[in-house]
């Protein structure tokens, strides 16, 4: 039996007061409607139907996934009538799970749960209890309690029926073959002259049909997001969730309220992340890493035993064991760091290897540069691998020493052993344990005068 996946974001989102459509505001980095996409494809779904109804450039350029089926639903007429938009993919035989687009935090197991439900039942409803329900449709059970009859919206609630906590959480599991039937008997009857897809239920249990639920472990895995405000609180829960995670895996981190992960962390033991750090794309990190206080990691490895300082930067790049970095490091792509290499304040790393043992200090920028082994670049260390319309690479031997604030034109090779005086502006190679000094000779004049004031 294929499972079939309706995910309804129709919706224009006039409360988020944006030129994106809702369903693409990121939580932790991913579109919201990402999110659930990703969700029902771990599930194992063999078809998603997404019924939109704005944005379909953006909506279209943003997400794509193979087994998506586009369905326009131009005038939003309800739920029921925006199920009825993924009719033409839908087959009797399959099982039909239809989610709300703007609630991201719905999880694979909670949809595996009510799977399971649905295997016992002709439908299968997520429903949760909320201490205040306004605004949601109510389920009403029979007296025994044990089977759903209906689910009747706010506004067309009784107080007798408004007095009830269970609520509609939009996500069910219907037989293709019963929904197709049910969606063409919907009227639109009710308080807001809409096609309700909750008046399915009522059809079902007037069909003699068995409808059960399931409830998720927390209630803000159902929660939709209508505004920033709503927004926020759901990155929060996200994010929490992701700090869980992290110290469940062996690292203390000094508020878990000040912790973002915007794509998939992977720590090892007894690491310490201290406040406002930012992980985005795919990061790994060894044992006993400690990073400080407003780093941001990218796409990047950092090897055991390695201690990030501070404010540093580092971008699709390889940190090795027991290597130091920062405060205020910026690795950026192609940077590899070699076993205990150091890259101290205010340096800059693109393309480039320093190699075991390594260190630049201070001040220093290396592009497209090889810096072998225990090699010392002094402060204000410049590799000038552009000429404007080129780069190119800086070769620099294994001990050499470079002096401070020297200016390294490259193409060239600095060789093993070799040192270059600071200050140097060195456009050519230096031979392996020769000394270069490229700057101006310094001259002293005696008995010269300071001016004095007219
Ligand atoms: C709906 C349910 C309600 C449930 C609540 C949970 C119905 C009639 N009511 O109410 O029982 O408690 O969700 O949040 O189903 N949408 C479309 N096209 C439309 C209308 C809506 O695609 O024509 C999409 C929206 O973009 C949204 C979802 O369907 O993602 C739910 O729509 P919304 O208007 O929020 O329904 P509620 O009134 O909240
Ligand atoms: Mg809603």
């Amino acid at each position: 039996m294929a499972l079939s996946v309706v995910i309804l974001a129709a919706g224009k989102g006039t409360r988020m007061q944006s030129s994106l459509p809702k369903v693409l505001h990121p939580i932790g980095g991913v579109p919201m409607v990402q999110r659930i996409i990703n969700t029902v494809n771990e599930l194992g779904a063999d078809a998603i139907n997404l019924v939109y109804g704005h944005g379909a450039e953006l909506l279209q350029k943003t997400i794509q996934e193979d087994n998506l089926n586009w369905c326009l639903q131009a005038e939003q007429l309800g739920t029921g009538h925006a199920v009825k938009q993924a009719t033409p993919f839908i087959q009797p035989e399959d099982d039909v799970l239809v989610l709300v687009g703007d609630a991201p935090l719905i999880k694979a197991e909670t949809l595996a749960q009510l799977q399971a439900v649905k295997q016992t039942a002709d439908v299968a409803l997520l429903t949760v209890n909320l201490d205040d329900p306004t605004g949601m449709g109510r389920i009403i059970r029979d007296a025994s309690g044990e089977n759903i009859t209906a689910i009747v919206e706010h506004k067309d609630a009784s107080d007798i029926q408004r007095a009830i906590q269970e609520i509609n959480t939009g996500v069910m599991i219907l037989n293709g073959g019963d929904l197709l039937g049910w969606l063409d008997g919907l009227e639109n009857n009710n308080a807001q002259g809409e096609f309700y897809l909750t008046d399915v239920i009522a059809m079902a249990a007037n069909a003699g049909k068995t409808i059960r639920s399931a409830q998720p472990a927390s209630a803000v895995e159902v929660e939709g997001v209508n505004n920033r405000v709503h927004l926020s609180k759901l990155e929060r829960a996200f994010q929490l969730e992701q700090a869980h995670h992290a110290m469940l895996a062996g690292a203390t981190l000094a508020d878990p309220a000040r912790f973002d992960v915007r794509g998939e962390l992977t720590v090892g033991n007894d690491v310490t992340i201290d406040v406002n750090c930012v992980f985005e794309g795919k990061v790994t990190i060894g044992n006993n890493v400690k990073i400080g206080p407003n780093c941001i990691l990218q796409n990047c490895q950092i090897s055991d035993g390695a201690v990030i300082e501070a404010n540093s930067i580092i971008q699709e790049a390889h940190v090795g064991e027991a290597c130091q970095v920062g405060p205020y490091a910026r690795l950026r792509p192609g940077s590899v760091l070699e076993t205990k290499a150091k890259v101290g304040n205010f340096v800059e790393m693109k393309k480039s290897t320093l190699g075991e043992g390594a260190k630049a200090n201070h001040l220093t920028y290396l592009g497209d540069a090889t810096v072998g082994a225990n090699a010392n670049i002094g402060a204000g260390t410049i590799t000038c691998n552009y000429d404007g319309v080129n780069k190119s690479a800086t070769v620099i031997g294994a001990n050499a020493f470079i002096g401070s604030n020297s200016a390294l034109v490259a193409p060239v090779n600095i060789g093993a052993m070799a040192t270059v005086g600071a200050g140097s502006v060195v456009t050519k190679d230096v031979d392996d344990d020769a000394l270069a000094i490229a700057r101006a000779k310094q001259r002293q004049m005696t008995g010269w005068e300071r001016p004095t004031k007219k």
